[in-house]
């Protein structure tokens, strides 16, 4: 048996190995802080781990390893045959994000297994400990007796310790545009998705995800107290198509002992590799407008018609809104060919270089440059994957020719080419040549319908943001009416924590003619804190451009930044209320978000986290007196005060309202 303890950078990394009686073996991994500790036990041959953290149970001894195609398992009759340690401390920086400098630190330990007895087949596990967190994967060397192999299951467990309250989303892995509820873990009957979030009963929070999914299966979580990994599979049912060496992605666990820890662990982007991108000046983080908005009021069309929405003309007008009001980019939908049948679904027909005749893109294009505005074109899938894997080179080879930077796709239909899932290891090889292809044409891009995010931008900063939530648009159309109250108080401590949420906030006309029944359910100040609370490098204003006029409180919408120095969490509870403070990247500025839920709310803001000896002026967004998301949506007073790092303000939310404020250096 080999155990090899390395010395790294004049670190002893904290591994022991125990081997106790009755054939179990132990070790233990801690965190550099000392105070998170996983066991890694072999019981009878098979893999098991537990996490504990300040002397407390986090997870109960859980299973791991494989269920193999042919009624085959790689995860029992192991013997540890090899250990090795390795450490790492380092910052990195951002080329955008919630902060600019990442630290990633943790202790490491490769555990490596093989078979006892039969084709003696080898499995390494990698542990990582960080101070916010666990992380572990697989790895499969390569070997004679596995070379091309299918996975039938993932035979990971999560027992968590306690019976605790859990944040999670029945899953739909075509886009996760699912509200969140909250249960006790126990009674979870259904598959979720991750990312969940875990409140203790101590006010601790744990959240459960995965980081760096490649070329694997979406992990999802079934189970009560002890959730298990659930992996999309195949239309075949085979779960993984694999040929070593292979990797599995990283499964973690973060561990935060409040909100804003909780908002703040980077464990997910520094598993994944950094950035193949050399020269990132290209990626712009941005606000946008777009004629989207109109399209959800039948006003306008995605087809050609009397109401088309991707003309010259309209696309001239916003541009113009665009470049009169700081907002960097201009959405257009519906410009190319195909969308005629994109009610029924049918994506085959959809040319990606082919703009519509009354959509001048020479024109439109010289005329954006001039004014120094971006164009996000939009690309439509409808799923049809396979018609649009043959365009992929030559739709981004049209976007770079006309000084287009940026492209939202989208998959709208349930399946990929009407049998692949989303999130299997089909899609999420789909997902990942997009990435790759538009990387290679200086094309930035925003996923809609995506797969539910793992950090991917690290590698890949030009995946700018994804969807998959439960956005702004629902406010539209949705048959219960729009998203209730406390949906924005849940989404960034769940689907937030995967990576930035295209949510497109900013509707300042709350009801849709079209659809009587749906309403925006907040009041004007929260849709304006929202730039704040919800993390995006580009956030739409998503309301149609003439509902911004002779509208004051735009003006929070055309000064609040979308590219960060730094993020607190002031307070809040999931569900109830968030306050967040976010510092511009580019000045000493902070913006600051508060909302609540349907209840209305006295909150204190402490503004300690301000440059001590500083005058700031705050130029403060608050719901009306009488404010009321049922009642009184639009009442808003907009008013200012000098502020210092000893100011502490009391702020008064409305029923599903809200306090932006913008905190001006002096
Ligand atoms: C759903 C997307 O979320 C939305 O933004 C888009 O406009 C439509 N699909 C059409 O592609």
């Amino acid at each position: 048996m080999k155990n090899r303890i390395s010395k790294i950078m004049g670190l002893f990394v904290a591994v022991s190995l125990l081997v106790a009686c009755g054939g179990k073996q132990e070790q233990r991994l801690t965190s550099p802080d000392g105070k998170t500790v996983i066991t890694f036990s072999l019981k009878n041959g098979k893999p098991f781990y537990s996490i504990e953290k300040g002397g407390k149970a986090v997870l109960n001894t859980s299973q791991m390893g494989f269920a193999l195609a042919g009624n085959d398992s790689l995860c029992a009759d192991f013997q540890v045959v090899g250990t090795q340690t390795d450490s790492k401390n380092e910052t990195w920086e951002q080329p955008w994000g919630e902060e600019i400098l990442v630290h990633n630190q943790y202790n490491e330990a490769k555990i490596e297994l093989q078979e006892k007895t039969g084709k003696q087949r080898l499995l390494n596990i990698v542990f990582r400990a960080f101070d916010d967190g666990i992380a572990f994967r697989y790895e499969f060397p390569e070997q004679e007796n596995l070379k091309d192999f299918e996975i039938a299951d993932e035979l990971t467990e999560f027992t968590l310790a306690n019976d605790d309250s859990i944040w999670s989303q029945h899953l739909f892995d075509r886009d996760y545009e699912v509200l969140y509820t909250k249960r006790l873990i126990s009674e979870i009957n259904d598959t979720v998705s991750t990312p969940v979030t875990i409140e203790t009963s101590d006010g601790k929070y744990i959240e459960i995800h995965e980081a760096a999914l490649i070329d694997f299966a979406k992990m999802n979580l079934t189970g009560c107290r002890s959730l298990h990994a659930s992996l999309t599979p195949w239309a075949t049912g085979v779960k993984v198509y694999a040929k070593t060496p292979f990797v599995s992605p990283w499964r973690i666990i973060v561990l935060a002992d409040n909100l804003n820890e909780l908002a703040n662990s980077r464990m997910m982007l520094n598993l994944n590799e950094p950035s193949k991108i050399a020269d990132t000046q290209w990626i712009e983080p941005m606000k946008y407008v777009g004629i989207w908005w109109g399209m959800h009021m039948n006003t306008m069309t995605w087809t050609e018609g009397p109401i088309h929405g991707a003309t010259t003309k309209n696309m001239m007008r916003y541009i113009d809104f665009a470049a009169a009001n700081n907002i960097g980019g201009v959405l257009v939908e519906g410009w190319n060919v195909g969308w005629d049948g994109y009610m029924v679904g049918d994506g085959t027909k959809f040319k990606f270089s082919t703009p519509y005749p009354d959509f001048d893109i020479e024109k439109i294009s010289r005329y954006a440059a001039e004014k120094g505005v971006a164009i996000i074109s939009h690309n439509e899938t409808a799923a049809a994957i396979s018609n649009y894997e043959s365009q992929l080179d030559s739709a981004f080879a049209f976007a770079q020719k006309y000084g287009i930077h940026a492209i939202k796709t989208g998959y709208v239909n349930p399946l990929f080419d009407g049998k692949e899932r989303h999130s299997s290891q089909y899609g999420v090889r789909h997902y990942r040549k997009v990435v790759e292809t538009a990387a290679n044409y200086q094309v930035a891009i925003d996923t809609h319908e995506p797969i539910m995010p793992t950090g991917w931008q690290r590698t890949y900063p030009n995946l700018i943001a994804q969807e998959g939530v439960r956005g702004q648009e629902w406010d539209a159309w949705s048959a219960d009416g729009g998203n209730p109250p406390e949906h924005t108080t849940i989404i960034p401590f769940t689907r937030g924590l995967a990576g930035p949420m295209d949510f497109t906030p900013g509707t300042f006309n709350f009801s849709n003619p079209a659809r009587p029944g749906t309403r925006v359910q907040t009041t004007i100040a929260k849709q304006l804190a929202l730039y704040v609370v919800i993390y995006s490098p580009v956030q739409m204003a998503s309301d149609i451009i003439e509902n911004y006029v002779d509208r004051p409180e735009f003006e929070f919408i055309r000064v609040v930044p979308v590219d960060w120095q730094k993020t607190i969490v002031l307070d809040g509870k999931i569900g109830d209320f968030v306050i967040t403070a976010r510092k511009d990247k580019h000045s000493e500025n902070w913006y600051l978000g508060a909302i609540t839920d349907e209840n209305a709310r006295r909150v204190k803001v402490d503004f300690s986290f301000l440059e001590k000896g500083k005058n700031y002026k705050a130029v403060i967004y608050k719901d009306g007196a009488n404010a009321d998301w049922k009642t009184n949506p639009y009442s808003i007073v907009i008013e200012e005060q000098e502020i210092t790092s000893d100011s502490v303000l009391e702020l008064q939310l409305a029923p599903s309202g809200g306090t932006a404020i913008q905190i001006q250096s002096l």
